[in-house]
């Protein structure tokens, strides 16, 4: 930490150093509007390293060349007035989640017979009452749905119950330098099984952005780590041309959030969710990360690089291309024994 706690003390907001400024990762973290309540913090009691002085601290994604939002004319929201109404198959913003009869706790008998005359089945992602309150349900949590939430083109208050996401993180983050790993992350309070972590951000790009940005570093997966398509809603029949077509990918190699230094387990205690505000905006879900189990304050946070990728061939490998591959380090009982 020393060079950098030493630009940052001796060179910001000096006169003509308002570069220095911009380069601090400090300043950067500072101007969160959460970082008062939740605090993002650096730790490194293991070596002299520092974070790359390149690397920018955001606390939402930046939108690359190509690549635009929405305009505001397409735009929709649900129209409930009661947030409580945003729980139901009646809102709007709830309207393409599956219907599924099976549940997994109270929600089925609080489904409500009539509601202008329609049936009312509650089909949103997250626990309503008690202690899990704004928890992922575990039907959820166990499957790869899509969560839809209500967003700034939806009528409903502020506090509705469905915009877990959409009212971002709670929760204090540290990134700290692990013993063998380089940096990972850790939160200071106990997290539970269900709550919301925080999203991974960092520059929107389009495919052939991206293609060309894996071209250029010299190790292809190396440079896979940082990408994530926005893959969620690709379909090559749907109306809306912006899915049919390669997806958009989310760069967090330069720009990111603490998140972007989370390492991976096969045994993970987070997973990444798609989650959707504005329907018009399938094509730029977020990438959610819930805890999958309670994570005591101090562990650390881990989610599983590839997830859902059939790596049922790795056990025929040959040692030759063992050689070649990347250990994981993640210690879990089930570990894969490479990362790729
Ligand atoms: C997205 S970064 C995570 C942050 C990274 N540790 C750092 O210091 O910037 C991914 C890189 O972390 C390392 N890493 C993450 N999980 C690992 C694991 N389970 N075993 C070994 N190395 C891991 C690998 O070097 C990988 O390329
Ligand atoms: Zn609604
Ligand atoms: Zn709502
Ligand atoms: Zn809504
Ligand atoms: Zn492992």
């Amino acid at each position: 930490m020393k060079k950098a706690t030493r630009q940052h003390f001796f060179f910001h907001g000096e006169l003509g150093r308002d570069d220095e400024k911009k380069n601090c990762h400090f300043c950067q973290i500072r101007s969160f509007a959460t970082h008062t309540r939740f605090p993002v913090t650096i730790i490194n009691t293991e070596d002299n390293a520092v974070l790359d002085p390149d690397f920018r601290f955001v606390d939402r994604s930046i939108l690359g060349n190509g690549v635009e939002l929405t305009k505001k004319e397409f735009l929709t929201g649900c129209e409930c007035i009661d947030g409580d109404d945003c729980q139901y198959n009646t809102c709007n913003c709830l309207q393409d989640v599956e219907d599924d009869s099976s549940d997994d706790d109270d929600n089925a008998a609080a489904d409500e017979k009539s509601y202008r005359g329609k049936f009312r089945k509650r089909t949103y992602a997250y626990h309503t009452h008690g202690a899990k309150a704004g928890r992922l349900r575990s039907k959820i949590l166990a499957s790869r749905d899509p969560i839809y939430e209500c967003h700034e083109s939806c009528v409903c208050p502020q506090d509705c119950p469905n915009r877990v996401v959409e009212r971002g993180r709670k929760i204090p983050l540290q990134v700290f330098r692990t013993t063998n790993r380089g940096w990972g992350v850790r939160s200071t309070v106990d997290i539970k099984k269900g709550q919301f972590v925080d999203k991974y951000m960092g520059e929107v790009i389009t495919a052939r952005e991206a293609n060309g940005r894996r071209a250029k570093s010299h190790i292809a997966q190396r440079k896979d780590v940082y990408l994530f398509a926005l893959d969620k809603f690709s379909d090559p029949d749907s109306y809306d041309e912006r899915l049919r077509g390669p997806p958009l990918e989310v760069d967090g190699e330069f720009m990111s959030g603490p998140t972007r230094f989370v390492n991976h387990s096969c045994d993970p205690n987070m997973r990444i969710f798609a989650r959707v505000g504005d329907h018009a905006d399938k094509h730029l879900h977020d990438l959610a990360l819930f805890a999958v189990r309670d994570i005591p304050r101090g562990e650390e946070l881990t989610f599983d690089y590839v997830d859902g990728i059939d790596d049922s061939d790795n056990d025929a490998l040959d040692p030759k291309m063992q050689k070649d591959m990347t250990r994981c380090l993640c210690r879990s009982k089930n570990c894969r024994g490479y990362l790729w």
